[in-house]
């Protein structure tokens, strides 16, 4: 889909790279000639994934362990990367969530997800982009939130709300420091199974692949799919896109827009007999009409 090289020359910090959709987006990025810095929280599994991608594509990966729920530890490590090299571009993936009645749920619940969600990603955005609006560096941000941030999203409300803030932030920034060369762009997945997600979102589901049924598709996305858009967002190609929050799901974010969406269970004779009476009620509305 891409060219070889698109991406070379770039390098992008992602949170939450060592797993999942992260460690998916660090791949395509390497294996398109990016040089990555991933971050999470557990330095065993961020080594692991860093030298497995490094072995893969043959590019660069640096692990560093950094929780982004502490600003301090958000502004030592970026000023560490900016002590080698200026990023291109940040990814906000890491992201925390569980589902939950929201009445069940105490402050610290609240906090356990907007914590990471929310003020973490603004801490990690603002610690990136004020120093490239100081160095006068272009830079292109994709945030990865979800498609409650439009519909809502009923028993994962911290998740939402958060989800929410970061689109905000998306729309809001990239009007704040367009003119300064910086893009900001959100990608909105649905149901892109991952472990973190799934043990904390569909307990007792295995890969959630029962989900499906939800879906138009009919089936879950793909991590490459995922990485595609992602890499399209980030690329050099894709500069006058900004602001923008793209969905990725299938079509499942619009069942629920309609009226009609149920009757995608109907069978053929069943549509028959739906035009069949369809036909016979506009038929006696022209006769009562004369
Ligand atoms: C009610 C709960 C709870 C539950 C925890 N709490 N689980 N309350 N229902 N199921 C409460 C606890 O009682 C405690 O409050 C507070 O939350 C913090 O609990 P901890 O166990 O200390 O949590 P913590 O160690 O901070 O871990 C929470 C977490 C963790 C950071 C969110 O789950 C995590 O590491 N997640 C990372 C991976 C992840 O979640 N990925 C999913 C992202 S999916 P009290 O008051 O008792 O102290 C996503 C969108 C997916 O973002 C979209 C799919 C379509």
């Amino acid at each position: 889909m891409f060219q070889n090289d698109l991406m070379k020359g770039q390098r992008i910090l992602v949170t939450g790279g060592g797993t999942g959709l992260g460690k998916a987006m660090t791949e395509r990025y390497m294996s398109l000639g990016a040089d990555c810095v991933i971050w999470g929280r557990r330095s065993g599994v961020l080594e692991e994934t860093a030298a497995e991608l490094m072995a893969k594509t043959g590019g660069v990966c640096e692990a560093m362990a950094v929780d982004i729920r502490d600003p301090m530890a958000i502004e030592a490590a970026v000023e560490a990367i900016w002590d080698k090299a200026p990023l291109t571009g940040l990814v906000n993936n890491a992201a925390g969530n569980f589902v939950s009645r929201t009445e069940d749920l105490s402050p610290n619940a609240f906090n356990a997800i907007a914590s990471i969600v929310m003020h973490g990603t603004f801490n990690v955005t603002n610690a990136v982009g004020k120093r490239w609006l100081e160095g006068g560096l272009k830079g292109n941000i994709l945030s990865i939130v979800t498609t409650w941030v439009w519909t809502g999203s009923a028993y994962v409300v911290p998740s939402a709300m958060s989800k929410a803030g970061v689109a905000a932030m998306t729309q809001s920034l990239a009007v704040e420091w367009g003119n300064r060369g910086i893009r900001l762009n959100a990608i909105a997945p649905g149901p892109f199974p991952t472990k973190g997600a799934w043990d904390r979102l569909m307990p007792g589901t295995g890969e959630g692949r029962d989900y499906i049924d939800t879906v138009p598709m009919k089936r879950v996305g793909e991590y490459g799919e995922l990485a595609n858009l992602a890499t399209f967002l980030m690329a050099p190609g894709a500069d006058y896109v900004t602001g923008q929050i793209i969905a990725i799901d299938g079509g499942q974010m619009l069942t629920g827009g309609g009226t009609f969406s149920m009757l995608e269970q109907l069978t053929d004779d069943q549509w028959q007999m739906m035009r069949a009476q369809v036909k016979s009620a506009n038929e006696a509305s022209r006769k009562e009409r004369g």
